[in-house]
């Protein structure tokens, strides 16, 4: 496997500079400069509304279509209807309830996961008061993830959509989605997938594994502030709208865009794929753009495991430092958004004496607030959470773990 010419990769952010190393990327990434490019490009020559006869609204159109249809590519989705654009996971996912609402009857069952950041959890219990019965998936003790073996016994015939994460924001395992969704297919129900903290790093094919919704942020994936929710076809048509009442059932994915996206957010998607095929040509890559994308996050899963062995080798050879949920990176099944403290010492204080340093990182629960007390880490501020990607570097890593030393053998002192 060639390795990723970081100075190439590195050139393509105009926002990465030598004052900051940025390891708060599962916060909010930097923006690919394609990306960037198409904001620019929209709102200096496309500004209007979409819909008018007029030559530059049709151009507007074309934007918003061609970002659709990147998005589709990027999730390969089986047509650009199936991308549902909001102004961040969070929105779409309060959304998607709202549409479903009336698909649930008094004693139907959703079952969610302790795993879960806030937005695939909240949005869900409010159903409770529909009369729908929330169950909770908890996480393995043993395995540190969520196991299927755990949400058997939860399943049964009125169980009618389960939500899950791709990735926890803070155990940073990949569940093998497509297992979950085949077990919940032939239970009969629906699986809703929050993949914010997945997208930036690995490969998307919701047709590979016939997920149902499937949902994420641009701004933690190379773009700008915005999200993107895909769903399959039927299913999308069969929502109730969010708005107008003459916006029928068929208009999808317009019923569920209320007010209509950002237009130069929905375009900035476009540029988010050309970052990630051009990423690939670069790297002597040849084919179609699904392949591209393929070749880019099989170069960035490279770079990223050295990254995240980096950082858990310096963790596992302390004794004063424990990672939260795993600390092992099998098989790539890790992302590099690590969790860890150290005993004794509050995260919140190490964290903030890291800005000295010119190394953003943060501590807290990071909105997976039933995780973290549910592993009773919620004292001393929370967890600390390093969270990585392509573009950091092994000098990175080397220069946190020097300054993360620096700070706890003074706090020692
Ligand atoms: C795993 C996960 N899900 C959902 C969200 C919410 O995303 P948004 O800020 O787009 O609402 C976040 C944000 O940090 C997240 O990490």
């Amino acid at each position: 496997m060639t390795q990723l010419d970081m100075t190439y990769v590195q050139s393509q952010f105009p926002g990465l500079t030598d004052d900051w190393v940025f390891f708060d990327n599962a916060g909010g990434a930097q923006i690919a400069k394609p990306a960037l490019d198409r904001m620019t490009e929209f709102l200096t020559h496309r500004n209007v509304q979409i819909g008018g006869s007029y030559a530059v609204s049709q151009s507007a159109a074309e934007a918003l279509l061609k970002g659709r249809q990147a998005a589709a590519t990027l999730v390969n989705a089986a047509r650009a209807e199936e991308i549902v654009f909001g102004a961040s996971t969070t929105v779409l996912m309060g959304n998607l309830m709202q549409a479903m609402r009336s698909q649930f009857s008094e004693g139907d069952e959703v079952i969610v996961t302790m795993a879960d950041h806030e937005s695939n959890i909240g949005p869900w219990t409010r159903l409770a008061e529909f009369g729908v019965t929330i169950k909770v998936w908890p996480l393995n003790a043993e395995t540190m993830d969520l196991q299927l073996s755990d949400l058997e016994p939860l399943m049964t015939d009125r169980t009618r959509l389960v939500c899950v994460t791709h990735v926890s924001n803070i155990l940073g395992q990949v569940h093998p989605v497509g297992d979950f969704a085949r077990f919940i297919h032939d239970r009969g129900a629906l699986i809703c997938v929050d993949a914010v903290a997945y997208a930036p790093h690995r490969l998307i094919d919701v047709q590979a594994w016939d997920v149902d919704y499937y949902v994420f942020s641009l701004y933690k994936a190379y773009g700008p502030h915005g999200a993107v929710m895909y769903g399959k076809y039927d299913l999308l048509a069969e929502l109730d709208g969010l708005y107008h009442y003459f916006y029928g059932k068929d208009k999808v994915p317009g019923k569920l865009e209320p007010g209509n996206p950002s237009y130069e957010m929905a375009y900035a998607a476009d540029g988010i794929l050309e970052y990630l095929t051009g990423l690939a040509r670069h790297h002597g890559v040849t084919g179609d753009d699904r392949a591209l994308t393929k070749a880019a996050f099989d170069l960035i899963t490279a770079q990223e495991d050295r990254l995240t062995d980096r950082l858990l080798k310096w963790i596992a050879a302390r004794n004063d430092c424990r990672v939260i949920g795993t600390d092992t990176n099998m098989d790539s099944r890790r992302v590099p958004t690590i969790c860890f403290r150290f005993d004794g010492i509050n995260s919140g204080k190490i964290a903030q004496a890291m800005d000295g340093y010119g190394i953003a990182m943060r501590f807290g629960d990071f909105h997976s607030r039933r995780l973290i007390e549910g592993l009773a880490e919620d004292h001393d501020d929370g967890v600390l959470r390093v969270s990585m990607v392509h573009y950091n570097t092994v000098e990175q890593v080397d220069r946190l773990t020097a300054a993360l030393a620096d700070i706890v053998s003074k706090d020692a002192a």
